[in-house]
């Protein structure tokens, strides 16, 4: 009893602790403030509830997503909270780009004092910030040189600009003529440019006509790329690659994959290009996921984690003799490095290292996996993954989709995405400790032993 009530007074201070916080960040009225200990509205965050925030989105939002029926008003870490204060374990982490947690301090302060100072200024000037963070990122990454961009998909294609234009004038390619190389089920976005190497048709339909030079060939496939280059490789400047596929259903290909296909690119004086924008910056258990072949890409794409979640931010990396085939005025962003972006990343990376969170990514993923596999449900297929990179492939019934399984893990307090009907994908902040794993691994454990 006595510990029944410790427990309750504890409960009631951490209740408050989090309304105190809450008024302070999101300054709520007066009458939305606890009253000694007792909500006197139902709201804790903001001043919308979940249902009416869905149905603004759904009656002015355009309908590219299907979220799933959750709102999200407030992160920190490992977890995410509701309007109605409803904590979640949040397992997508806005797909890989929050691997240091939701609102990590030393981020958030960085862009706090930029902002404060000086944001953008187009590449028309110098900035104070972009140099500095430019060698910073090369040196963190071992480059020459970097072009900064804000989206993934910008990223991708401003490295397939990069690479053709090397082709040309570099490779000696004829004009008009340079082909790039990519994989089967691959995502790199969601440009015209990069759904032109899609083989997804919810990407692809309706959308062209589309990018010509574009060969796909299948993924975990290293003789596919041999046979094209045998036949085509004085046009191809470039092969495309994710070293795990992720939105394919976090797809690891074999063990020496990466190696072989460098080689063979090496042979054939062509561009290894790797995207690294879901698998990089630790969330495999390694900075980079080519790293677990000693890969080193001749062209590395980095997005998403660059920034912790904070601002859309993006890199393309490479050594001198490729980088410098783009000269002033043929390719560029009105945002890309701006000073404000610089200081995130720049904070965003420092904390990747400060709190090694490629290892904790490699130690906790193998708990995950080990744990996940001791599920006995008729409906768990497969479990694969890297690090904190991992999904679960499911045998859907007529009744019981990836979908309707996140559904019921999110009623529990864990979020998650499907990916097709039979993939639900588990990739938590790379911040999570072993305990916070553990409460969530309990949540997937009960929610597929009641679906029998
Ligand atoms: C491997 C990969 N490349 C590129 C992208 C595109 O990034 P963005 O959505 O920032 O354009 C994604 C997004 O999920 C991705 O996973």
């Amino acid at each position: 009893m006595r510990n029944l009530r410790l427990n309750y007074k504890l409960l009631l201070y951490e209740w408050q602790k989090l309304i105190v916080l809450d008024i302070k960040i999101l300054g709520l009225t007066k009458e939305q403030k606890n009253v000694g200990g007792i909500m006197s509205e139902k709201l804790v965050y903001g001043n919308i509830s979940s249902k009416e925030a869905m149905e603004l989105d759904n009656r002015y939002g355009a309908h590219n997503y299907k979220p799933l029926p959750v709102v999200i008003a407030r992160g920190e870490g490992a977890f995410v909270w509701d309007p109605e204060g409803k904590r979640y374990f949040d397992f997508l982490s806005a797909y890989s780009a929050l691997n240091q947690g939701h609102c990590h301090p030393k981020i958030i302060k960085a862009v706090i004092e930029q902002a404060k100072i000086l944001t953008l200024t187009s590449r028309a000037f110098f900035n104070n910030k972009l140099g500095e963070y430019e060698k910073f990122i090369n040196e963190f990454f071992g480059y020459d040189m970097v072009l900064p961009m804000n989206t993934g998909a910008e990223g991708v294609e401003t490295a397939m600009k990069l690479s053709r234009k090397w082709g040309y004038e570099k490779k000696g390619i004829e004009s008009n003529k340079a082909k790039i190389i990519v994989c089967e089920g691959n995502f790199h976005g969601r440009t015209i440019g990069v759904i032109s190497a899609s083989t997804d048709p919810e990407s692809t339909n309706n959308f062209g006509p589309f990018l010509p030079g574009i060969i796909k060939i299948p993924y975990n496939n290293p003789e596919a790329l041999e046979r094209v280059l045998e036949k085509q490789g004085e046009e191809v400047c470039a092969f495309l690659v994710e070293p795990i596929q992720g939105e394919a259903g976090v797809i690891v290909p074999d063990q020496g994959y990466l190696k072989k296909t460098f080689n063979i690119c090496k042979e054939y004086n062509v561009l290894f290009v790797a995207d690294e924008i879901q698998t990089g910056i630790g969330r495999t258990g390694r900075l980079l996921a080519c790293e677990y072949e000693g890969v080193r890409p001749d062209v590395l794409i980095l997005g998403k984690a660059i920034s912790g979640g904070v601002l859309p931010i993006s890199a393309v990396l490479a050594d001198k003799d490729i980088m410098l085939v783009i000269k002033p005025n043929q390719h560029g962003s009105t945002f890309g490095g701006f000073p404000l972006a610089c200081v995130v990343a720049k904070a965003a990376l420092q904390v990747i290292k400060e709190e090694h969170l490629p290892e904790n990514a490699e130690k906790l993923g193998k708990i995950f996996r080990e744990q996940i596999k001791k599920i006995d449900s008729p409906l768990i297929k497969i479990i694969r993954g890297k690090g904190l990179f991992n999904a679960v492939v499911i045998k859907p019934t007529a009744s019981m989709e990836a979908w309707d399984i996140c559904l019921k893990l999110a009623k529990k307090g864990l979020l998650c995405k499907p990916t097709h009907k039979d993939i639900i994908r588990f990739t938590p902040p790379l911040v999570i400790t072993e305990k916070q794993l553990k409460e969530a691994i309990g949540i997937i454990k009960d929610v597929f032993s009641k679906l029998g």
